[in-house]
């Protein structure tokens, strides 16, 4: 059920900081992109087997403020894995006993198509994306 490794996003204090090491290293690096509903900038770096979103906040109200606050330096904020068919995917996980974040209900995702987050409580500390491909 779980497929490709779709992208790791790392919450980042300087989005032009780090852009600019990303692409000083030869990687494939995207214009920001102001993502209003989600409250994030970003910035998506592209490698041959996967990719790589650099978060940042739009304002304090943001989900990746709090996560820069408690990690100023940046990090891994989560894991994106593609998933075939949502639905399945996520009665999968509450058959395991991993609740699904929010209301539970998929949500359109920053490269158009339905995401769900898995509570991070459930899953090896770990914030987990299934995106439905
Ligand atoms: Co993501």
């Amino acid at each position: 059920m779980i497929s490709w490794l779709n992208h790791v996003a790392i919450a980042v204090p300087d989005l032009k900081k780090a852009s600019a090491q990303y692409a000083a290293l030869g990687a494939t690096v995207s214009e920001q992109q102001d993502l209003q509903e989600h409250g994030v900038a970003v910035v998506f770096v592209t490698f041959p087997n996967t990719k790589i979103e650099l978060l940042h906040p739009l304002d304090e109200n943001s989900p990746i403020a709090g996560f820069l606050e408690k990690n100023p330096r940046g990090g891994v904020h989560h894991l994106c894995f593609e998933v075939e068919n949502l639905d399945a995917a996520s009665r999968k996980v509450a058959e395991i006993g991993v609740r699904i974040l929010g209301n539970g209900s998929p949500k359109i995702g920053a490269h158009g198509k339905p995401v769900v987050f898995l509570n991070p409580s459930d899953f090896q500390g770990t914030l987990l994306e299934f995106e439905q491909m």
